[in-house]
């Protein structure tokens, strides 16, 4: 079955995306959690701004702390890549498409945080806070996995939040007062 997900109208899907996501279902099957799946893919797309961030960090960073803080980043930008194909694959897996196109995927996300700034503080800021947003839309898909009883996807999720969680409690000390 063929289910390609498409941007604004609604479906009818129950959810926490309201009307952002929406997937066109070639036929209806009850058993097959739509929201989640709305979900992830919105998730799916916020890890891919999420991932460029990182690595446009990594490369912009300067300052007394750039050895560590581009290593950093470096593992941060790896590590989100793998994230995202996870989450990514358990959206193919519940019998749902991607988007052919990343700038598709990526407007599935309206709640990303972009930041022009130059200074490694608020380049930094910004990233923290949008690892504090990743892992709040892991957990609401986590409630939407739990409710479907896909322990795969909520263990995967959950991965995701320990990883987002953890990376910025390390850049809310990196950046702590002296
Ligand atoms: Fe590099």
């Amino acid at each position: 079955m063929a289910l390609m997900p498409q941007l604004g109208g609604h479906q009818g899907h129950d959810g926490p995306l309201g009307d952002a996501v929406v997937l066109v279902e070639a036929s209806h099957d009850v058993d097959r959690p739509a929201s989640l799946a709305s979900q992830l893919l919105k998730l799916a797309g916020f890890l891919l701004e999420l991932r460029d961030q990182a690595h446009l960090a990594h490369l912009n960073i300067e300052g007394p702390l750039f050895l560590p803080v581009h290593a950093f980043l470096g593992e941060q930008y790896e590590a989100i890549a793998g994230q995202f194909d996870v989450i990514c694959e358990h959206v193919r897996a519940m019998g749902f498409r991607m988007p052919p196109s990343s700038p598709q995927l990526r407007g599935l996300c309206d709640c990303f945080c972009h930041c022009s700034a130059t200074s490694a503080r608020e380049i930094l800021s910004s990233y923290g806070a949008n690892l504090d947003c990743a892992a709040e839309m892991a957990t609401a898909a986590e409630e939407l996995a739990a409710k479907a009883r896909q322990i795969d996807i909520q263990n995967s999720l959950a991965e995701l939040v320990a990883h987002c969680r953890k990376g910025s409690w390390m850049l809310a000390a990196t950046l702590a007062p002296q």
